[in-house]
């Protein structure tokens, strides 16, 4: 394979695997990410995240399986790829006897920046982030989200093509969060950038695409409305009555277009095929005293515990 392979993508994964012993971490998995584009990566604790990140990033090598960063193979051209990406990592790693601002200069000194361009960079980001105030604190001074924030600055310093951020926002308040989106968002397009998330709404709110992992291996891929659509199989109508509750569900549940039905209390959920079923749905209900019928939105969350199943894992 040659290294400029899929020159046109950011990241390419072909059946990528990694063992840990007898475990596989990483299973045949298989992914184009499109340059420019926010991608998300999903999936319950264990699934394989941070693996393939560790990979993508050159910090670990896989069993098997081919990867290109910007067409470079981390194999071979980890020191390249190293200059190419900005990395938040899922556990903050700040050296804590240097400043804020001296974590800062030192990484902007090891990506060779001159010290004109980091200073003002540094000024910015720091701005932007709300941390000007406590540069010169050390680090295990911050709160958890402080400390979040200043990761995500340092990754951004040396202004990277591509970002990797495994799970940005977990430990940041609902403020901090926003904040980081709305800095993701106005910087989206000017690079590529690769993140996991544990928060489907974070997903939803800024990824272009979404992939959804679990166990080492790809089990969905789209933009969150195709996954959405794809996966929840059809739509869903809760309808309230006014009275004979039990005698329409039994009707309704012996109905071809009706998937799925769920009964609680005056109201009837059904899981239609489709939406042109809803006029069977209406026809059948000639008579019934309903007091609303109304569309039930699927959320990815949705779509997520469909795929992933509600156990919990490691
Ligand atoms: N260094 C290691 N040695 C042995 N097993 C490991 C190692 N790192 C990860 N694993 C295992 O590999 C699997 C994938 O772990 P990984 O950290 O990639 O998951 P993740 O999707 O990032 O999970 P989380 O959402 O909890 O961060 C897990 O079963 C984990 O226990
Ligand atoms: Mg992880």
């Amino acid at each position: 394979m040659s290294t400029q392979l899929h020159s046109s993508s950011a990241i390419t994964i072909r059946s990528l695997s990694k063992h840990y012993g007898g475990l596989a971490a990483l299973d045949d998995f298989s992914l184009e990410v499109e340059r420019g584009s926010i991608f998300g990566l999903l999936g319950p604790n264990g699934a394989g995240k941070t693996t393939l990140i560790r990979i993508l990033t050159t910090l670990m090598r896989q069993s098997s399986g081919e990867v290109r960063v910007e067409g470079l193979d981390p194999r071979t051209h980890g020191r390249e790829i190293r200059s190419l990406i900005g990395v938040v990592s899922q556990e903050n790693s700040l050296d804590r006897y240097l400043t804020a601002r001296e974590n800062l200069e030192l990484h902007a000194r090891l990506h060779g920046m001159d010290a004109g361009r980091y200073r003002r960079r540094i000024d910015d980001l720091m701005e932007l982030m709300g941390l000007s105030g406590r540069q010169h604190d050390l680090p295990e001074s911050y709160s958890g989200g402080m400390q979040r924030r200043l990761v995500i600055v340092r990754a951004l310093l040396h202004e990277p093509r591509l970002l990797f951020l495994d799970e940005p926002t977990t430990g940041l308040d609902p403020q901090s969060r926003r904040a980081v989106w709305e800095y993701i968002s106005s910087i989206a397009g000017s690079m590529t950038i690769f993140l996991t998330t544990h928060y489907l709404e974070e997903a939803e709110h800024l990824c272009d695409r979404i992939a959804i992992m679990d166990h080492g291996r790809l089990i969905a891929l789209g933009s969150s409305q195709e996954l959405k659509d794809k996966l929840t199989g059809g739509t869903v109508y809760q309808i309230e009555f006014n009275d004979q509750v039990g005698r329409y569900a039994g009707l309704l549940g012996g109905m071809a277009c009706v998937r799925e039905m769920q009964v609680s209390g005056q109201t009837v959920c059904v899981g239609l095929e489709s939406w042109e079923c809803l006029s069977e749905v209406v026809t059948a209900l000639n008579g019934a005293s309903v007091r609303r019928i109304s569309l039930k939105e699927r959320t990815l969350e949705d779509v997520f515990m469909d795929l992933t199943g509600k156990g919990v894992r490691e």
